[in-house]
């Protein structure tokens, strides 16, 4: 049996969700003030905001497999806020490395952007958010049409990929265990739709001696 919250819970849960989502803002807030960053605040804050964009990138891919498990519809209703705050902590993880790496010299970024392959793999993931996040909103749905929307909101598949070869760049041969762990997630969450297009598809009727161009064909929705 699947729970429906009613408005007044689903306002709770939208609420509750994002205050938790603040929960790692608040941490770098709290290690500012209380100057509890570790030997190094830098590369902290640049690690605490990168691990929680990828976080958030994970649990808002989690959102429709786990609809469709459980038939709970309404959690579609909390992806936004998911989503955009994935963008909050990839904003402030950009801040972190155009700030404290480079003092905000535009030169030097660009320059460092160019050279680290993994800098230029997690920019263009940046990149690639922005236009995501800007139409996070019900005035964009209606002006770009479902369809339209759904196709740019797909970026977030190559968007993930983008993310686990940041990842993997970035880190040292001997410390690959967590850059595989959220690998596996996304091929797992990647994977789940893959299955879930085939599943639906149908094939289309062949015609005896007429080889078919198209093996599948997608049910009418
Ligand atoms: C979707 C976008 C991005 C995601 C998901 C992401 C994720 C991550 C993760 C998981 C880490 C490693 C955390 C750890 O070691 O515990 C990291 C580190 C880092 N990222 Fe990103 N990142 C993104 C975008 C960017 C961008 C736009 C830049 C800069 C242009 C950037 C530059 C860095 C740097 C410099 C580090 C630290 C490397 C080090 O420790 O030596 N990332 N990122």
């Amino acid at each position: 049996m699947s729970f429906n919250p009613d408005n007044r819970q689903l306002s709770q849960i939208k609420a509750t969700v994002f205050l938790i989502c603040l929960l790692p803002a608040v941490r770098l807030l709290w290690g500012a003030y209380t100057e509890d960053f570790g030997a190094d605040p830098e590369e902290f804050v640049q690690r605490w905001t990168g691990t929680w964009t990828f976080n958030l990138l994970l649990i808002t891919l989690c959102v429709t497999p786990l609809r469709a498990m459980t038939q709970m519809h309404w959690l579609t209703r909390l992806r936004r806020t998911l989503g955009l705050f994935c963008f909050f902590y990839a904003t402030l993880h950009l801040l972190s490395f155009i700030g404290f790496d480079h003092g905000f010299a535009i030169d030097e970024i660009a320059k460092d952007i160019s050279k680290r392959p993994f800098v230029t793999v997690g920019f263009a993931a940046f990149l690639l958010l922005i236009p995501l996040a800007a139409t996070s909103n019900n005035l964009a749905i209606r002006k770009l049409g479902g369809r339209k929307w759904q196709e740019l909101h797909r970026n977030i598949y190559l968007i993930s990929i983008l993310a686990c070869v940041h990842y993997f760049w970035l880190s040292e041969v001997s410390a690959l265990l967590w850059p595989l762990a959220y690998a596996v997630a996304v091929a797992a969450l990647l994977g789940w739709r893959v299955r879930e297009r085939k599943r639906k598809a149908i094939p289309v009727p062949q015609i005896q001696g007429v080889k078919p161009l198209t093996f599948f064909k997608k049910k009418p929705d």
